[in-house]
């Protein structure tokens, strides 16, 4: 059975990303899921002068043995001042010093959602952007805007959102 794995870019313990993400992989049959949590990476501040002194800790090559082990992944990034959360970019810049091709080239559904209009599409395009210079294989990408307006776990409430959101499901999918 092919693994996804979905991780939230952000350590909220209610993350409306992780929300997204798991909705999006619950779409598709017959797969294993595994839901990351960043919380679940103890990770100090990334610091040259600190990875000098002491490695790269294991908590980051947890995390980064973790994608390597996924056939697909789903990643919902949160929005904070128009770029990735504090706790998303220090777990990326550690897992790049293990790997500058963190993401292995594994098929991405790449998404942003947040409360606002825009859905977290700033950070969206930050990571389309910087992504595939890091083995990102981003099959397709979806921002959700008014994360609390149009979520629902039952389905998406708007319908032309929804019909996105499953071809862009269906891209990954296909790509596994
Ligand atoms: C420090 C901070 C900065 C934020 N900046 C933005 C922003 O630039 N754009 C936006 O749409 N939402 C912004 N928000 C609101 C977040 O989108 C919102 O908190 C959302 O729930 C974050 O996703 P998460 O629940 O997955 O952590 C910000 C929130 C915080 C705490």
């Amino acid at each position: 059975m092919k693994k996804i794995i979905t991780l939230a870019g952000s350590n909220s313990k209610e993350s409306i990303n992780k929300k997204l993400a798991n909705y999006a992989a619950k779409q598709i049959e017959n797969i294993e899921i595994v839901s990351l949590d960043l919380n679940n990476f103890v990770l100090p501040l990334y610091g040259i002068d600190l990875e000098n002194e002491s490695g790269i800790p294991n908590e980051a090559h947890r995390l980064f043995n973790s994608v390597q082990s996924a056939d697909g992944l789903i990643i919902s990034l949160a929005e904070h001042n128009g770029s990735y959360s504090t706790a998303f970019k220090n777990a990326l810049d550690w897992m790049s010093r293990i790997d500058g091709k963190l993401w292995g080239q594994k098929p991405m559904l790449l998404m942003a959602t947040s409360p606002g209009e825009r859905g977290g599409q700033t950070v969206l395009a930050a990571a389309l952007g910087s992504f595939p210079h890091m083995g990102g294989n981003i099959v397709a990408n979806f921002s959700l805007p008014s994360f609390y307006d149009n979520f629902s776990e039952s389905g998406l409430k708007d319908d032309a959102l929804s019909a996105s959101l499953a071809e862009k499901v269906s891209l990954l999918e296909k790509a596994l």
